[in-house]
């Protein structure tokens, strides 16, 4: 049996184009969809139709992740996203999503498994307790999660850290992020093969069309609504560095030494300023 993971993909359709794609080379038995289809990228029903085009194809599980918890969440209760601001890159989302997309998240189950011959298989966005929590390589959070799990393997994605782990007799794999990955150019997801009692698991990376996606930021209207935010998951695209986790953690440095708000934008003007990410936008913008 061969399982293809996929997570993270946050409407990056030109990532998700090519991994479908390489997908054909792998042919796997079953794909696994492990949450965060839309947010952050331009476009989120182009996502949305390649997401049905290859569940309709190839025999899939799909969960929920905590991007669309949040416009389940939204639905209910709209207030407080302002667009040129964090989270008027979510509101971008939002006011491109169909009340159908929606009524699809939220059929979503939270996590689901898999009966294979190596054994059960947990599908989770974060961890089988907990969709939001950050699993990164040799940490605590993993271990922890590792030493409790009642399955032989789990595939997770959520931190955007792609690696594989074994420890007390169980794999874990994160795919890592399709299409805002935190160490490369390229998407990634996860081939895991399956043969009687033994697992073998693979990170697999692929080159697609960073410059097709970049390019829609501005006349989609998102670069403006999404504000400095959009502006680093950009130069998180264009360099495969962590643009975006940098700028997080020096806006919360700031706002402490200032005794501000993690949403004051002025503060993540400032942190992209100090990030050059304004220069790695416009040089990227200029060759588009
Ligand atoms: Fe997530």
């Amino acid at each position: 049996m061969r399982i293809a993971a996929i997570s993270d993909i946050h409407s990056n359709h030109s990532a998700l184009e090519a991994a479908a794609d390489e997908l054909n080379k792998y042919k796997p038995d079953l794909v696994a969809f492990l949450g965060d289809y839309v947010s952050d990228c331009p476009y989120p029903q182009k996502t949305l139709k390649l997401l049905r085009e290859i569940t309709d194809f190839y025999p899939s599980k799909v969960i929920i992740g905590n991007r669309e918890q949040y416009f389940i969440d939204y639905r209910k209760s709209p207030n407080g996203w302002k667009f040129g601001t964090r989270s008027g890159s979510l509101l971008y989302t939002y006011e491109n999503l169909t009340d159908e997309d929606i009524d699809y998240f939220a059929s979503l189950p939270f996590s689901t498994d898999i009966d294979s011959e190596y054994g059960k298989i947990i599908l989770c966005h974060g961890s089988p307790d907990d969709c939001r929590l950050v699993i990164k390589p040799e940490s605590e959070e993993l271990d922890r999660t590792m030493k409790n799990a009642d399955c032989k393997m789990i595939l997770c994605g959520h931190s955007h850290t792609s690696f594989v782990d074994e420890r007390y007799g169980k794999i874990m794999v994160n795919s890592g992020s399709m299409g805002v990955p935190v160490s490369t150019t390229e998407t990634e997801f996860a081939i895991i093969d399956i043969e009687k009692q033994s697992a073998k698991a693979e990170i697999v990376r692929v080159p697609y069309n960073v410059k097709e996606i970049i390019s829609e930021f501005v006349p989609s209207g998102l670069f403006d609504k999404a504000a400095t935010w959009g502006k680093t998951i950009m130069a998180n695209i264009i360099t495969g560095d962590k643009y975006n986790q940098r700028c997080v953690h020096r806006v919360i440095q700031l706002a402490n030494e200032r005794k501000s708000y993690f949403d004051d934008e002025k503060l993540w003007e400032q942190a992209a300023q100090e990030l050059g990410i304004d220069y790695i936008i416009r040089e990227a913008l200029a060759h588009v």
